[in-house]
């Protein structure tokens, strides 16, 4: 076998992340975004002593559990590779993946059955969609970035993971900015006006922020300034289900692309409110704040679930968003404390505990790692949710060090999850069991909660 061959490949298992596994003449060979059961054309695109990479050209044969797509985006715009198998199918691969990722590194774990997702469709509360072209100088398009594409990027007026009034915000910014001649960005000259839009509705309230990200220069070919006002009032006229409560224009002259700068707001609050349990959460445009409401409260019962009993005890909720987690513990708890470094977040959080009436809350603003040490109350328990990331050796380390009896790890990627649970293995920590909890259905990805508990000596 060598690299540029081509061969024909039966998919036996997957392994997360969405990684097909092979075999021919007897050597193991992985192929991203297959499915157990294919068989396919593929070309080989590495070949190291230790591992054989292939890229999928065509299906020859389908996975026997797998029917049509039924979305006209599928395959184009790289999200949701998941939806040619039914929603069960999709519970037992995402298990089957997670299963064979830790099977692979050796730690063994009592897989519960996977928590599903209480909406199938429509259940983001966010999307991003960029600005650019379909095709080098194409015509303006707002949506996704194209499967395998930095640059280009695909109109998705009909994704089936958003509302209705997410397309109808998508589709009428697009008219608005082809009307108007406002022109794009252009990542590589750094010339341009529009780079992208964010739009987010809460589920238990219907709220809606839009939010407009693009550089300080002119806006359009006749060298005119943006008009915030008149994209304001276009946008509340727009026929939306929801109520509108935010438009917000976000000043990103970054290098970077993502959505990042000053936020004017040009249009009602600078936050909205969701309902989560019987809180209410202020989110802002920087706050994170899971994208599956319904889910979100799925995961956290699961993950509080595990705790035995909260009363008379002291919580820290590490890496905290918006406080969802500590402020669910606060109900119960006498002391929480989260730490989180978007300041923003912290501020809502602060905001939130008083809102919902709960005085035993502190935020802290900062890197988990540094502000741990400034902490002087001693935790009895401990809930991490950290970024996909997950919280590196030396935050391991720190949250082990307190040597209390359990820890509950709440995860949105299970590789980083396992290399920090290595770590917790190493400073005596042993997880017996983990619950998959299903918060993106038709896409590959996943949350895990585990219960760490302190090996007795
Ligand atoms: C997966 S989110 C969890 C948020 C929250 N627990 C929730 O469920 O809404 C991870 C959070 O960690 C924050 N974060 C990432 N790295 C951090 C660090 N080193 N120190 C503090 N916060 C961090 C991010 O800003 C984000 O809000």
């Amino acid at each position: 076998m060598k690299k540029g061959q081509e061969i024909e490949l039966k998919i036996t298992r997957m392994k997360y992340p969405n990684i097909g596994i092979g075999s021919f003449e007897a050597q193991e060979v992985r192929v991203k975004n297959a499915l157990t059961g294919q068989l396919l054309a593929c070309r080989i695109s590495k070949k190291r002593s230790t591992k054989i990479e292939a890229r999928a050209l065509e299906v020859i044969e389908r996975a026997p559990n797998e029917k049509d797509s039924f979305c006209e985006h599928f395959n184009v715009c790289g999200g949701c590779m998941l939806q040619t198998l039914d929603y069960e199918s999709q519970l037992q691969l995402k298990t089957e993946m997670v299963k064979n990722l830790f099977d692979e590194a050796g730690v063994m774990l009592k897989f519960n059955p996977i928590v599903p997702s209480p909406e199938a469709f429509e259940y983001r509360n966010k999307m991003e969609f960029s600005f650019g072209d379909e095709f080098k100088d194409g015509p303006l398009t707002l949506g996704m970035h194209k499967k395998g594409h930095h640059h280009d990027v695909v109109d998705v007026p009909n994704c089936h993971l958003a509302d209705v009034d997410f397309r109808t915000i998508q589709t009428g910014v697009l008219a608005y900015a082809k009307e108007n001649g406002l022109i794009k960005y252009n990542k590589r000259s750094n010339i341009g006006f529009l780079r992208h839009l964010v739009v987010r509705k809460t589920k238990g309230t219907g709220e809606i922020m839009v939010a407009l990200s693009a550089t300080s220069q002119v806006a359009d070919e006749q060298g005119n300034a943006f008009d915030g006002k008149a994209f304001a009032r276009y946008i509340s006229e727009l026929p939306l289900t929801g109520t509108l409560k935010s438009v917000l224009y976000v000043k990103n002259d970054g290098l970077g692309d993502v959505v990042s700068g000053e936020i004017v707001c040009l249009f009602g609050d600078l936050h909205i409110t969701e309902k989560l349990f019987d809180l209410t959460f202020k989110i802002t445009l920087y706050s994170f704040f899971q994208t599956n409401t319904k889910g979100a409260e799925k995961l956290y019962q699961t993950a509080l679930d595990q705790i035995d009993a909260i009363e008379d005890k002291v919580c820290f909720d590490l890496f905290s968003g918006t406080g969802t987690i500590g402020q669910i513990m606060a109900q119960k708890a006498k002391k929480v404390i989260g730490i989180e470094w978007v300041e923003d977040a912290v501020m809502a959080a602060r905001e939130n505990a008083l809102i919902n009436g709960l005085d035993n809350c502190e935020f802290i603003c900062g890197d988990v790692f540094e502000q741990l040490k400034n902490v002087k109350v001693k935790p009895d328990v401990i809930v991490v949710d950290p970024p996909r990331s997950g919280m590196g050796e030396k935050t391991t380390v720190a949250v082990a060090s307190y040597g209390i009896p359990s820890i509950v790890y709440v995860s949105c990627n299970p590789s980083t999850l396992l290399d920090d649970l290595i770590v917790f293995q190493k400073q005596g920590y042993v997880a017996e069991d983990i619950t998959l909890v299903d918060m993106f259905p038709w896409t590959g990805g996943v949350e895990s909660i585990v219960l760490i508990q302190k090996q007795s000596m």
